[in-house]
């Protein structure tokens, strides 16, 4: 016995060395009922309806998809230019330029159904009647895994919808009532205090929130004198937002219970965990897709091993951490 005691010993400890590299991590997260298999999900308008570029990313590999905003009626969006890079980031006013809701569910929602990854249609309109016509019309539809609802679009006051809180509590409640799948409200980042908007949803019945849509910018090229927009004024993406989206995310995350998309300037792994540190149970990618759709393989993959290095086992152990730690600095 004594004998072999040391190759026993070695034995042992090779098990346990075994085991525990045998314990799978699981990326997996649950929001508000839907089962994304990593939180990484395309943000809204970025990737277009969603299958257009199988070709160049494995689409099974996504947490999810958010479509291209869609509306009652198709929209031609605005004049170009509609797209202008900035320093760290970019600049757009597409104006939801979108077949609308019914080309949208004779094509792309077909296809999507084929791609097993669970999708979120994106909506938007200009008064509670459009969202709730639009929203009607998906209900009748299988596969839809949650409806986005694109707050951050003008009324028809020409005032952005979620800066109109009753307006806003009206759309949520008006399409919850019919909607078979949950409802995630997506906000403007431009607001007083985005903890109390995000409370606003959660009173009126959302399911979930995406903190948050673009930043209020305009440039001017200075060979030609004029704005780098047509409307002069436009929408602002990109790794520069992202400090601004983490901090909404975190003030949210403080008095709200419904889980949060983080979404604004996600270039890498390391940011994504940076949200969900902050308190998102999912991230959306925008820009970073535009930059080059591999990006999205990149940032999964950099998140994984991430995980893997400080040995957490589960991506959702990771959701608001900072909030729950101590400090110390
Ligand atoms: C070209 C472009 C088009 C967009 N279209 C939409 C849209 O249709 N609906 C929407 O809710 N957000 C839209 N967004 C906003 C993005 O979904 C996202 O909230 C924003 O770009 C911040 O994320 P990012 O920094 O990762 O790009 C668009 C952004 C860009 C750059």
């Amino acid at each position: 016995m004594v004998k072999f005691y040391p190759e026993f010993k070695q034995s042992i400890t090779f098990s346990i060395f075994e085991i525990k590299n045998s314990m799978k991590l699981n990326l997996s997260v649950n929001f508000a009922g839907i089962k994304f298999k990593n939180p990484v999900l395309v943000a809204s308008g970025t990737f277009g309806y969603g299958y257009e570029l199988a070709d160049l990313v494995p689409l099974k590999k996504l947490g999810g998809i958010v479509t291209k905003t869609i509306t009652l009626e198709p929209r031609h969006g605005n004049l170009q230019p509609r797209i202008a890079e900035v320093a760290s980031g970019m600049l757009n006013t597409i104006g939801l330029q979108n077949i609308g809701v019914k080309a949208f569910i004779e094509e792309p929602l077909e296809k999507l159904n084929k791609i097993e990854v669970p999708f979120i249609v994106s909506v938007a309109g200009a008064t509670v009647n459009e969202y709730v016509e639009t929203v009607k019309i998906l209900s009748r539809q299988n596969g839809i895994s949650a409806i986005e609802l694109n707050l951050s679009c003008p009324n028809l006051k020409k005032k952005i919808v979620c800066h109109d809180l009753s307006l806003m509590s009206d759309v949520i409640k008006g399409v919850k009532k019919i909607s078979k799948v949950p409802v995630i409200a997506k906000l403007s980042p431009l607001v007083t205090d985005i903890s109390e908007l995000a409370l606003a949803t959660q009173n009126a019945g959302a399911d979930g929130v995406t903190l948050a849509n673009t930043y209020p910018a305009m440039a001017i090229d200075v060979e030609t004198l004029k704005p780098r927009l047509s409307t002069v004024k436009g929408g602002m993406s990109g790794a520069c937002v992202k400090p601004m989206s983490v901090r909404c995310v975190y003030d949210a995350y403080q008095s709200i219970k419904i889980p949060i998309v983080g979404c604004g300037g996600i270039m890498t792994g390391e940011d994504a965990i940076e949200f969900m540190l902050a308190g998102a149970t999912a991230v959306s990618v925008g820009s970073a897709s535009l930059v080059s759709p591999k990006n999205l393989l990149n940032i999964i993959g950099e998140f994984e091993n991430i995980l893997k290095e400080k040995n957490i086992k589960s991506a959702k152990e990771i959701v608001g951490m900072l909030n729950t730690a101590k400090n110390t600095c």
